[in-house]
């Protein structure tokens, strides 16, 4: 068995969460940036870096190693007591400066082993620099060179996390192989490298590609990370596509040539007229006294200024997971600048990929800017089901803006023109028909629209248009649920679901469907928040005789099972098969090594990435076969 890092998962947002893991100088928590300690040159002092928020660093083996001194003192006291920090360092290689120098005199074994002796907490094999223009051939190379490198560290190292980074050039399939090799050696943490070449030429669009070829590829349970990436700019972008960590030199290197970070790009010293207030310089100094600074003073007052911004700007992007909001602020974010925003065109293109790790439901409400709006996996998701139900049914009536608006129930009246008819009803909105029966579901409820509809307005039907008939036809309550189990668990589970005669209640307080019955047992109820159902183990049966093996099943040992039955959640090391294609916050089915049901809850993670996980909790299991029967509380 591999060594387990324990990278223990704390929010998720489609790909970019927030984890924390252990080293032996402690925990770190991510999404984080290690900055870059030359130690020779110490720019700022650690105790300014610590206060911006740094929690970790990162130094380099090769100079400390050449340098004998360093060397002398590093192999005696450690790499910490050299960099006078006692939380988690790690170490890089010499790989850059072999690859731009062409001079590095030590070898793989004696680089690693050196990392170690000075107590480092990741250390990073010479791994092969593998540079954009390189021929597929030469990158394939710097693959193969990498994963023999890591292969040949004698196994069963514990007192330094392995650092195995992912090369491959701009080739998508040698992002591909990489990673794979890199997830299934001893590395515990993989770089991203190779990419500082993109990210001083601002090749965002580029470094999409890359970064999504490696993640996607990767082991899901050790920290991504991204060589070099530490531009405030493109932070937002690498964690929603999945990076966990950076390092930068950046805030000094700026700072050397008189540029001071923002969020949205770099300025000129020369060419700014005041600080912003979040700056540590703000209040100190005014932009004329900086300017007047000797060179190293200045160097420094800018690299405070220059570690804050990147600092800030992760603090925001931890926000954003939490709030769920970080595709959003990304959105906004590319339109920033061009180069962005042909990197976030980019994103759009793997849409599809990236809805599969999108959860079922957001914390937030849903934003719709523009066209590009449309290209996100939530509305991608929705399109694509309105379309199937659409292109199922003839002759809809189109509801417009007089009955229906973004994030509002319907109209009053509609309920009754619709039992009364047998056409299918549809929402107009932007270019899509959205099926009235979820409106009141994630993410029609909460859509927050900047309009610009573009569908003619003639399309649209009125009231008095639609032929009713003189008595009820259907019901809308009934019609409602098995739309929303159609989008939650696939087309026609609805009605396998929900048999004609079942019977919903209403919640005292919204009015709204809170509990579906059949024969006076419950279902499921509908949830205030997303709109989206919570099975009971009577809905879970019926929804595993309504799909075969393996949908929408977890399967456990059977001494799991045991447990499981009496509620108790599914750890991700007593799954032994799960279907791919559960989506995050979705309900799952527990069954045992027969296929039979023994618990049913909410998973945790998307179905492509439970088989990474060993440890923590897969399955939040809200009822086991062997708890009694479930009531409804009419509590909201
Ligand atoms: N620093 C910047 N890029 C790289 C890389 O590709 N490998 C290593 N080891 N260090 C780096």
């Amino acid at each position: 068995m591999l060594p387990e890092i324990n990278f223990e998962i704390t929010g998720k947002d489609g790909l970019a969460r927030t984890a924390k893991f252990k080293t032996p100088h402690g925990v770190i928590e991510t999404p984080t940036i290690l900055p870059v300690i030359n130690p020779n040159i110490q720019t700022l002092s650690i105790d300014e870096m610590v206060s911006l928020g740094a929690q970790a660093f990162i130094t380099n083996s090769y100079i400390i190693r050449r340098n004998e001194k360093l060397r002398e003192r590093a192999e005696k006291h450690g790499v910490h007591a050299l960099i006078g920090f006692e939380g988690p360092i790690m170490t890089d290689s010499g790989t850059f400066q072999s690859h731009v120098y062409s001079d590095v005199e030590y070898t793989n074994l004696e680089i690693v082993e050196f990392q170690r002796k000075i107590g480092s907490d990741i250390s990073t094999i010479l791994d092969i620099f593998s540079e954009p223009d390189f021929s597929h051939e030469k990158a394939e190379y710097a693959v193969n060179e990498t994963y023999s490198r890591m292969s040949e560290i004698p196994q069963g190292v514990e007192d330094t996390i392995l650092a195995g980074p992912i090369q491959g050039s701009v080739y998508n399939d040698l992002r591909k192989k990489s990673a794979e090799l890199m997830s299934s050696s001893q590395a515990g943490y993989l770089p991203i490298g190779g990419v500082v070449p993109l990210l001083e030429n601002y090749r965002y669009d580029t470094l999409v590609d890359i970064i999504i070829n490696s993640k996607l590829n990767a082991s899901f349970s050790k920290p991504v990370h991204l060589f070099g990436g530490g531009h405030p700019m493109f932070l937002s972008m690498a964690v929603l596509l999945g990076v966990d960590v950076f390092d930068s030199a950046s805030y000094v290197k700026y700072a050397r040539d008189d540029r001071m970070l923002f969020s949205d790009g770099s300025r000129d010293l020369s060419r700014i007229s005041t600080l912003p207030r979040w700056s540590p310089l703000y209040g100190k100094f005014s932009v004329k006294e900086i300017r007047e600074l000797n060179a190293e003073d200045r160097k420094k007052a800018l690299s405070l200024h220059n570690l804050a911004a990147i600092f800030n700007e992760l603090h925001e992007i931890r926000e954003r997971i939490f709030q769920q909001t970080l595709w959003q602020y990304v959105e906004t974010k590319a339109r920033s600048h061009p180069y962005l925003f042909k990197a976030y065109k980019r994103i759009l293109e793997y849409s599809d990929i990236l809805e599969k790790y999108e959860d079922l439901s957001k914390k937030s409400t849903f934003f719709y800017f523009d066209r590009y709006t449309d290209q996100t996996p939530y509305v991608r998701r929705l399109r694509r089901f309105s379309d199937h139900v659409k292109n199922n049914s003839r002759e809809p009536v189109i509801l417009g803006d007089e009955h229906w608006h973004p994030g509002r129930p319907h109209e009053k009246g509609i309920k009754s023109a619709y039992e009364n008819s047998d056409r299918p009803f549809f929402l107009k909105w932007q270019n899509m028909l959205i099926p009235l029966e979820l409106d009141e579901t994630y993410p029609v409820e909460q859509i927050i629209s900047a309009g610009g509809d573009n569908i003619p307005a003639e399309e649209t039907t009125t009231l008095q248009d639609v032929a009713v008939s003189e008595t009820k036809l259907r019901d809308f309550d009934i019609d409602r649920v098995r739309t929303i189990a159609d989008y939650q668990f696939g087309f026609g589970v609805g009605r396998k679901l929900f048999p004609d005669c079942t019977e919903v209640t209403r919640s005292r307080n919204t009015g709204r469907i809170r509990g579906i019955f059949l024969d006076g047992k419950l279902l499921a109820t509908l949830r205030a928040h997303d709109g989206f159902f919570t099975l009971t183990i009577e809905g879970a049966r019926k929804l595993k005789d309504a799909c075969e093996a393996p949908l929408h099943r977890v399967s456990v040992t059977d001494d799991s099972a045991e447990f499981n039955g009496k509620g108790f959640n599914v750890f991700f090391k007593f799954i032994t098969s799960n279907d791919e294609s559960i989506i995050a916050g979705n309900e799952v089915l527990v069954v045992n090594s027969r296929d039979e049901l023994v618990a049913v809850g909410k998973s945790v993670v998307s179905g492509k990435e439970i088989k990474y996980f060993r440890s923590g909790v897969a399955v939040k299991v809200h009822k086991g076969i062997m708890q009694g029967e479930e009531k409804i509380s009419d509590s909201d």
